[in-house]
């Protein structure tokens, strides 16, 4: 395994063990925010220098004073120093392969529900920075990982952050989880790969009754391929959510949304493994029904709406008086709604084909809306 080294360089040994209420030490990992807001990271050491715009700062200037600190470099420039967050490491350390964004870290916590001493299995654990987040949160971890170089890349930045004692609870295999797993009575399985659905028949085996996965995927195709391969197994209750953050401009009266946010990263879906489904007629009435409709082939198809029972013939009668209208539209908006009406545009190629009257009042009916999450609020968040 290679040596860890902080990000100019240097051994990083920092521990998040150690006691961090105390003043900086050696060893120490620092983030150094300037008048911009721009951040680095910094490994102290005695003698050690940051090399700035505006000169060098000194690390001794930082041993022994306390986070929240402002130094000088040679030339006059100021610098805030804290402790980074794990959340500022994420965004700063070392990559090989892409990492997962904090937004999707946190909410990963809580729909695996990581536990102090959780077992769990990761799969692929690229840069580490789901491992460090796991880890952080008290689980023990096994990770699977096809490629050595992103495998010492994600021990690397492991230690870095938790220490090298966390390796007596943080293993990587070199190894493809689609071949099988060797673990069993798993508390948690968390899969950041392409093909998650080949994994979904190991984890049957794998996780103990009640065991959680959860994968993570950028595009809707592979989630909805995910939850077909659930559907056929002996998972259960998944759910699946997206999570947007919005960050916010807030100076003085200037009060706003920010004008730049991270627009998407990524889908998770989380699932159980159920004592009474293996892959058959799930237990759960509601799953029940779901899985006889899949079966029958009536539901979904590619709008999300279920068909409905053909409308009964209206019976013969006078024949209706029409009633007052409202006012007529503006051209314009009447063309637009022709337009949608035709089913040409990009609402057809997505499904929802053309504008009808029960379309919304459907999807309820149906419980569409519950039954994801958006309105039931499944994941909670
Ligand atoms: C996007 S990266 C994971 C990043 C990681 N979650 C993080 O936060 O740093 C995906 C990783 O999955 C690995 N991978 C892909 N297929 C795999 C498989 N079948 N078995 C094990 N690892 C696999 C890749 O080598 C890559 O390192």
């Amino acid at each position: 395994m290679s040596q860890p080294v902080g990000e100019d360089g240097s051994p990083a040994v920092q521990s998040q063990a150690a006691d961090d209420r105390r003043p900086f030490v050696v060893g120490d990992r620092v983030m150094l925010l300037d008048s911009k807001d721009r951040r680095y990271l910094q490994t102290l050491s005695v003698g050690g220098e940051f090399h700035a715009h505006a000169g060098p700062v000194s690390h001794d200037d930082l041993i022994g004073r306390p986070e929240g600190v402002v130094v000088r470099s040679s030339r006059g420039g100021s610098y805030t120093a804290v402790r980074p967050t794990l959340a500022e490491v994420i965004l700063k350390m070392p990559r090989g392969a892409q990492v997962i964004y904090p937004k999707d870290l946190g909410p990963i916590l809580m729909l695996a529900d990581i536990f102090l001493g959780a077992r769990v299995l990761e799969a692929g654990v690229g840069s580490g920075a789901l491992s460090m987040t796991l880890l952080r949160a008290g689980a023990d971890v096994v990770g699977y990982e096809l490629r050595e170089d992103f495998a010492n890349r994600a021990r690397a930045n492991v230690v870095s952050f938790l220490g090298p004692e966390v390796l007596g609870r943080y293993r990587v295999e070199l190894r493809d989880v689609y071949d099988g797993i060797d673990e069993q009575n798993l508390d948690r399985m968390i899969l950041d790969l392409p093909e998650p659905w080949r994994v979904v028949k190991h984890a049957e085996t794998a996780l103990r009754p009640g065991g959680i996965l959860v994968a993570y995927l950028p595009t809707i195709g592979q989630v909805a391929q995910l939850r077909e391969a659930m559907d056929d197994s002996g998972l259960g209750m998944a759910e699946t959510v997206e999570v947007l953050q919005r960050s916010w401009h807030i100076d003085g009266p200037s009060v706003r949304p920010d004008h730049r946010m991270v627009a998407h990263t990524g889908f998770l879906t989380a699932a159980r493994l159920l004592a009474g489904k293996s892959g058959g007629r799930p237990s759960a009435p509601y799953a029940q029904a779901k899985w006889d409709q899949r079966r029958r082939g009536s539901w979904p198809d590619r709008s999300g709406y279920e068909p409905s029972e053909p409308e009964p013939e209206p019976e013969p009668g006078p024949e209706p008086q029409a009633e007052p209208g409202p006012m007529p539209k503006p051209e314009r908006e009447r063309g637009s709604r022709r337009e949608r009406g035709s089913g040409s545009g990009s609402e057809r190629d997505f499904g929802f084909g053309p504008e009808r009257d029960d379309g919304p009042g459907r999807e309820r009916e149906s419980g569409c809306g519950r039954e994801d999450g958006a309105l039931g609020g499944g994941a909670g968040m």
